[in-house]
């Protein structure tokens, strides 16, 4: 899979999602289905994105002890997504145990990426919450090599990480990255961001792009501006 934009469909229901999804009439954009619309609708809604011809990036972070994920993991495999993910605190085990469960007989599965440490933890937090000592960055970038190690195939990440990811997992490894605003956007409650070209130059694979596409006027004219910025 080559770069492309996943567009964050962060609504509380299928209704508002439908109605989102039906004004894309052309290119049908690959988009990112997270807890809360799976938790209210159930897998139903993604066998219903997938029949409607979108690529499904599945959110749910899962982090349990490894049979547990793994047993999890393919039925998940089942809804036929095409990237998964999890959380690399759960160790190596727990990473591989979730590729194995994530493999079909036919030895197909989606694709599946690691979160290292998520953006709403500081070194605070870290410190005083988890008593991890070390500097944030290194553990980011240890929890990355971990999912390289297990074998996954990529990490969320911020675009301006994507580089030193590449440099220390290799260029086929995977960045799919938030965190992405126009130029001349809102900000909102994202803290370090970077615009579709600049996410481009550090080298992002995929950007994740929720409210400047979602809450736009003209949610399409978004969409495809950051298709032609990260993409074309
Ligand atoms: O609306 P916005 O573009 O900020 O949406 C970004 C999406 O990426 C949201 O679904 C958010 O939960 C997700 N995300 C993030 N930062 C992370 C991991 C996920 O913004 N570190």
């Amino acid at each position: 899979m080559g770069k492309d934009v996943i567009v964050a469909c962060d609504f509380s229901s299928a209704e508002k999602t439908y109605e989102f999804l039906d004004l894309f009439t052309d290119r049908k954009p690959f988009v990112k289905i997270g807890m809360e619309l799976f938790y209210s609708e159930g897998p139903g809604i993604v066998r219903e994105i997938k029949k409607r011809g979108h690529r499904i990036f599945l959110d749910l972070k899962l982090h349990d002890i490894p049979n547990t994920v793994k047993k999890a993991m393919a039925v998940l495999s089942g809804l036929d997504v095409d990237i998964c993910n999890l959380h690399a605190g759960g160790t190596i085990a727990m990473m591989k145990a979730a590729l194995e469960g994530l493999t079909r007989e036919d030895g197909t599965r989606p694709l599946l990426i690691a979160v290292t440490q998520l953006t709403s933890t500081d070194q605070q937090s870290m410190e005083n919450d988890l008593l991890i000592k070390e500097p944030i960055d290194k553990v980011v970038m240890h929890y990355a090599e971990n999912a390289k190690k297990a074998g996954l195939d990529g990490v969320v990440c911020s675009p301006l990480e994507a580089k030193k990811v590449h440099d220390l997992c290799g260029s086929g490894f995977l960045t799919v990255t938030p965190g992405v605003r126009f130029a001349d956007g809102d900000i909102g409650d994202q803290k370090r961001v970077t615009t579709p070209a600049r996410a481009k130059e550090i080298g992002s694979d995929y950007i994740v792009v929720g409210r400047p596409i979602t809450a736009s006027d003209d949610p399409v004219k978004a969409y495809l501006r950051c298709v032609e910025e990260f993409v074309d």
